[in-house]
């Protein structure tokens, strides 16, 4: 053997190992460990090498095999029609080349070419390649009685539990006229949202999250205990048909149609092209629609609409002659993790930034990647040095799924935490978590790490003065990214309070600021200085106080003064504020800093609508709620009540009262440790320290029956999906939310009332598997009618 062909060869054998390998992880164990991008170009070099060598070719070469072996735990199924692959193209030509041979195969029944070398042209039918994993549905009189996995083409696995589970699977054909056997073929996927909100799912209950909607997908579908199947947002789409007793119609996008009309779900993108230059274009197009559509896909299908062509072009080795897959761009990508380096954000936050040998991914270079917390970093086990994944979904931004331990290199070094602020040096310390067991508040660490610097650090300080002028904070036109940054670089800004003082000839001159441009920036500042009490509140950027929660704080405690004042327990009063949120309010109002800022601000700011105590909040503190804040052990909240009414809903008087009116009322377990909580002076202290807050905010909840009307849909949480056409989205929640109601933006059991326009999607579909009450618009607005509101 030449040394050229002793090369080859070994390289060959070197690609076949590392390809088997790749091979086992994606199909047997759902996990892969480099990106399809990857692969392919190893299973490219493989054929190519193959191809100058044939020589070389083994029927054991993967080139020469689908899939993988099923695993263990599945019963086997036999494909009586095996369930093939499809050959890829990157690029145009690739294209160009499957029309020709197409045409070249079917030479004998096309039309002759014209004179200038064209031939007659073939219909393709045109379909996105779904990012899924393929399965064969079995319905035998039109019921379905087996679902199955490709495995490696001849056999796969038995998995029909699972698939019966999958919502859009019919269990049985709709109409009639179906053939006796019938195997469906498609892909079962999950859409990007089904996908998103089972990676938050898993965060929060720690497991580790899917690298991709494609991995997510498969490993639910080979789940051998069905039930977390059916947990799963699966999906499926029919492309194909395999084994059939009976009738069809005899081209590829008749069947589809056909199979449509049985219930069986196809893609809404079908379409039939004639000739290749047709198939560009929708090739094209879909390219365009890629990041909108609402499921993942990895390219575009083509297959020859006519059986009886399909049939004569038949198939090489692991792939039809009469189809071909045009991949795009890929949306992972291998790269180099050069560095870890650390920003601190608006809150102090200092979060980890993976600084990456750069990379096109689907078309975008990337040198950066988001790594969130040093959770995340540990549960990528990520070291700098490492090779890993970085993907790019949409207009997110890129993210590093996984590390590609294969690879990592000998002199890989951790990734640690700093101990000083990178921007200011000052002190890094990991902020705490607030639990509540026993009565009792305890801390453990958590894992965000803040910068303790506050305004006093710059990068702090341009994210709060960003913040505090954005559209939904104090609505500071004018004022973009890189003119905060030029003002607190000068030392201009020193604080947002600062913004109200200055001055024509402080702004004129920098970059970006001519005399117009100044004046109107002024203008704009000038025109902020009313600000609602909400909007204000919002625009301080505390800690896990978005709009929402600034909104609730100032319609219950409606002043300033209150909401700084506020003790946790008061707070954890308002619809939303957990304990944590509550004391990162607290907190925030504690600081010195932060207190000075403020101050400063109330001297140049006229904050509007503080007045009365909110009546929603009025309405549901009660001491009975009081007590069940203290988390007494073994009081429950019917005890709570029971004690409140006895002692004439007085503190006082219940912390008065004695072992024996105490038993008068409560069993004797609750009534001990009623006791024991009081007796402790700091428990007592700080009970009666709510409740003079409680009662200095205006509430009186001693006096016999306090006449507060709560708002008609006060405790109810709404929710709004689908286009709504009679008024904007913005609209109906405020409408709402005057009425009392949280508008929240998923469904859940505690759900009162969906609003559904058209287009509703996934929403629906919960809030009617859980059997929620759902209006239309038109029901909306009568309701709003019913309730006195004008829509
Ligand atoms: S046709 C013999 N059509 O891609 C033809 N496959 O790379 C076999 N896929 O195993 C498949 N969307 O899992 C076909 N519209 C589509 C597809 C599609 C996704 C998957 C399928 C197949 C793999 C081949």
């Amino acid at each position: 053997m030449s040394t050229d062909s002793t090369q080859a060869a070994q390289r060959i054998l070197d690609l076949r190992t590392e390809l088997d390998g790749h091979n086992q992880r994606y199909y047997v164990l759902d996990q892969p460990s480099i990106p399809d991008a990857e692969y392919d170009r190893l299973f490219r070099e493989l054929q190519a090498l193959e191809a100058a060598h044939p020589d070389l070719i083994s029927v054991d070469s993967p080139t020469q095999r689908v899939g993988g072996a099923p695993r263990a735990g599945f019963t086997e199924v036999r494909h009586e029609v095996p369930m093939l692959s499809l050959g890829n193209a990157f690029a145009e030509a690739d294209m160009l080349d499957f029309d020709r041979r197409v045409r070249e195969g079917l030479a004998d029944d096309l039309p002759p070419g014209d004179l200038f070398g064209g031939g007659a042209e073939v219909e393709y039918v045109c379909e996105p390649k779904l990012d899924g994993l393929a399965v064969s549905l079995l319905y035998v009189e039109g019921q379905l009685v087996r679902g199955a996995t490709r495995g490696d083409g001849s056999t796969g696995e038995d998995i029909s539990a699972n698939v019966r589970t999958v919502r859009n699977i019919p269990l049985k054909l709709q109409g009639s006229g179906w053939p006796a056997v019938l195997e469906v073929r498609g892909e079962v996927f999950m859409a990007k949202a089904g996908f998103d909100a089972l990676n938050q799912r898993q965060l929060e209950s720690g497991a580790k999250p899917f690298a991709n909607p494609r991995n997510a997908a498969a490993g639910s579908l080979r789940q051998l205990d069905s039930k977390i199947t059916a947990s799963r947002p699966l999906a499926f789409c029919c492309y194909g048909i395999g084994q059939v007793e009976g009738e069809l119609p005899d081209t590829q996008l008749g069947i589809l149609q056909t199979l449509q009309t049985w219930g069986v779900p196809i893609s809404l993108e079908l379409y039939l092209a004639r000739g290749i230059d047709a198939c560009q274009a929708y090739y094209q197009r879909i390219g365009a629609k890629r990041e909108a559509l609402p499921y993942e896909i990895d390219g575009v299908v083509f297959k020859v609409n006519n059986l009886a062509w399909q049939r004569e072009l038949g198939f090489r080795a692991r792939e039809p002659r009469w189809a071909i897959a045009h991949k795009f761009p890929a949306m992972e990508e291998l790269t180099e993790l050069l560095d870890v380096e650390f920003q601190v954000g608006r809150t102090g936050a200092v979060t980890p930034v993976a600084r990456l040998k750069p990379v096109k991914v689907a078309g975008v270079m990337v040198a950066n990647a988001t790594l969130h917390n040093m959770d995340e970093v540990a549960r990528l086990g990520l070291m700098i040095g490492d090779t890993v994944i970085i993907r790019r979904a949409g207009d997110v931004i890129p993210q590093v799924v996984q590390v590609v331990l294969e690879r990592r290199p000998l002199d890989a070094r951790a990734v640690e935490i700093p101990a000083s602020c990178p921007v200011c040096g000052s002190h890094v310390e990991r902020t705490q978590l607030v639990k509540r067991s026993k009565g009792k508040e305890s801390f453990s660490a958590g894992s965000i790490y803040r910068c303790v610097g506050r305004l006093a650090c710059q990068a702090q300080l341009k994210q709060a003065i960003i913040h505090f002028v954005s559209r939904r904070a104090m609505d500071i036109d004018g004022l973009g990214e890189k003119s905060v940054e030029q003002l607190v670089d000068l030392g201009l800004v020193q604080s947002p309070a600062d913004l109200y003082r200055l001055q024509f000839d402080q702004l004129v001159g920098l970059e970006g600021f001519a005399e117009l441009s100044s004046n109107n920036l002024l203008a704009a500042i000038d025109n902020s200085r009313k600000p609602e009490l909400a909007r204000f509140i919002y625009a301080l950027g505390i800690p896990d106080v978005g709009e929402e929660t600034a909104k609730v704080l100032a319609r219950s405690l409606a002043s300033l003064e209150r909401i700084k004042r506020a003790l946790p327990e008061v707070l954890t009063y308002l619809p939303d504020v957990g304990l944590e949120v509550a004391h990162e309010i607290h907190e925030f109002f504690s600081d010195a800093h932060n207190q000075n800022v403020i101050e400063q601000l109330g001297q140049v700011l006229d904050i509007q609508g503080q007045g009365e105590l909110g009546a929603e909040f009025a309405a549901c503190t009660t001491l009975a709620g009081l007590l069940d804040k203290l988390h007494i052990p073994s009081l429950g909240p019917t005890g709570a009540k029971t004690l409140a009414s006895k002692f004439g809903e007085s503190l006082p008087k219940l912390l008065e009262a004695d072992w024996l009116d105490l038993r008068q009322t409560l069993s004797e377990k609750p009534a001990n440790a009623v006791r024991e909580f009081f007796s402790v002076a700091e428990q007592r202290e700080r009970a009666l320290k709510i409740e003079a807050q409680l009662r200095e905010f205006g509430m009186h909840w001693e006096s016999e029956k306090r006449v507060v009307a709560g708002l008609p849909l006060a405790g109810q949480t709404w929710v709004l999906t689908g286009t709504l056409e009679l008024m904007s989205r913005e609209h109906a929640k405020a409408k709402l939310e005057a009425l009392g109601a949280k508008v929240a933006g998923s469904v859940s059991a505690k759900t009162h009332c969906v609003v559904a326009g058209p287009g509703a999607g996934s929403k629906l579909a919960k809030a009617s598997e859980l059997g929620l009450r759902v209006l239309d618009e038109a029901g909306f607005v009568e309701q709003l009618q019913a309730l006195g509101v004008t829509p």
